[in-house]
């Protein structure tokens, strides 16, 4: 489905019953709503699971402005149209960030905030270099050069090792994404504020659930935001990395549910 929101249009799935708590699960970089596709079609026996593409990314306009705050803007307007007054917000790594984001800006919205695979401390330098490396490589070489240079740290050793299906999976999902919106996202995060204050502000339950391989956001760095969150819990899960909802996803979602299921 497509919703018009601001100015540009995002594509959506909305599964579910229409009754039921509101799950807004926001992908990473350079995702698309695909990611969500085992909790949307697990999550959803109980839940109204809303998957959105962010601008730039899957089916969604690739027209700017870029930042954490408008993708968070724009999930906002999406939840109006939808007419769901507050939801549980998910973001997985990058979708971490705009929800953070969210809860700075809209948190009247939020019922809940789930943090899967991701941090509250802004770019450090050697990060910020990087990632204009991989401007330079999307714009000269193009978005399959980018997910081969992403892939591997995407997933964990374990998933690599048992599931080379798995990784071409996630590997064709990075190699889609469309160069405007991988330029576009990177800008934005090299910008992206430190949320490390903001974390005593969340007054909502919060789950923190972290692969026990992920190396882009390690379990000790998730443990320190979960902690710092004043209704925190964290979740490890086993053999998995980066995007541990996709390799676990029995574990994340059980973790998600039983988590929703006490709101
Ligand atoms: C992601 O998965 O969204 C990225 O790893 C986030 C980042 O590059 O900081």
């Amino acid at each position: 489905m497509l919703a018009h929101v601001h100015n540009t249009t995002l594509w959506y799935d909305d599964v579910g019953p229409a009754d039921g708590t509101p799950l807004l699960c926001i992908h990473g970089f350079p995702h698309d709503h695909r990611l969500w596709e085992p909790q949307r079609d697990a999550l959803s026996k109980h839940y109204r699971v809303i998957t959105p593409d962010l601008r730039g990314f899957g089916a969604s306009g690739t027209n700017g402005p870029y930042s954490m705050d408008q993708f968070a803007d724009d999930l906002a307007a999406l939840l109006t149209q939808l007419g769901i007054p507050r939801a549980v917000i998910c973001g997985l790594s990058m979708g971490g960030y705009v929800a953070l984001a969210f809860w700075r800006r809209h948190a009247r919205h939020v019922r809940a905030l789930i943090f899967a695979d991701t941090k509250a401390t802004a770019d450090d330098d050697a990060t910020r270099t990087k990632r204009q490396q991989l401007i330079q490589v999307a714009m000269h070489a193009g978005a399959s050069a980018v997910a081969d240079s992403q892939v591997t740290g995407m997933v964990g050793a374990t998933t690599r090792a048992d599931h080379p299906e798995l990784v071409e999976h996630v590997r064709d999902m990075l190699a889609a994404a469309p160069v405007e919106g991988i330029v576009g996202a990177l800008e934005a995060m090299m910008v992206r504020p430190d949320s490390t204050a903001l974390l005593p502000t969340i007054g909502v339950p919060a789950l923190c659930i972290v692969g026990d391989q992920d190396v882009i956001s390690p379990v000790k760095d998730m443990r320190a935001m979960c902690a710092a969150i004043p209704h925190g819990e964290l979740r490890v899960i086993d053999d998995a990395g980066h995007v541990s909802n996709v390799e676990q996803p029995d574990a994340f979602n059980e973790a998600v549910a039983q988590f929703v299921a006490r709101l």
